[in-house]
């Protein structure tokens, strides 16, 4: 059973992360959205409420599931049996954290190997940093992120306004 880990902070999940999920999915026989718990980011979205928006968009995916975690990656990846993280890769600048982080976790877990995948050109230049930008000053994200989760931002933006 390969089972691979795509770990993040998914504040919120975008189209470049639906479209490594699908294809990372179509990759391994069960990969594991892991939504990191971390209390030092103030987050848009609670880790609850991004492990639900996650549900909404990758509900289709049968062999996708979808955590949180705390503490170490490599600890989560031993206690789920995983041998894979997975992670996009967008640009260059990308390249030196993601090796870092790749090699830390290798030697806090040497059963896990991480798998980058290119990120798809036309979502090359997105993040969740994107979109919480682009709604919280007004402008159009419809582009960056699915039709569930443009529902969730609008409303929490009304929210934050109110
Ligand atoms: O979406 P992000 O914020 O780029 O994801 C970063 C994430 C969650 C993959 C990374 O911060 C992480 O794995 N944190 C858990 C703590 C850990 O294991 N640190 C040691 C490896 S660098």
């Amino acid at each position: 059973m390969k089972r691979a880990i795509y770990p993040g902070s998914f504040d919120p999940i975008t189209l470049g992360h639906e479209d490594l999920i699908k294809r990372a999915a179509a990759t391994v026989d069960e990969l594991i959205v892991a939504v990191l718990v971390n209390p030092a980011k103030n987050p848009l979205f609670s880790v609850d409420e991004r492990v639900k928006m996650i549900k909404e968009v990758t509900g289709k995916i049968p062999n996708v599931r979808v955590e949180s975690f705390d503490g170490l990656l490599a600890d989560f990846a031993r206690k789920e049996n995983a041998q894979f993280i997975v992670r996009g890769l967008r640009m260059v600048t990308d390249f030196e954290s993601e090796m870092q982080m790749a090699q830390t976790n290798h030697v806090l877990n040497e059963n896990i190997d991480t798998i980058f995948f290119v990120t798809s050109l036309k979502y090359s230049y997105l993040s969740s940093t994107t979109v919480r930008e682009t709604a919280a000053f007004g402008g159009d994200y419809s582009k960056f992120v699915s039709p569930e989760v443009y529902a969730w931002v609008e409303r929490r933006m009304r929210d934050l306004k109110s």
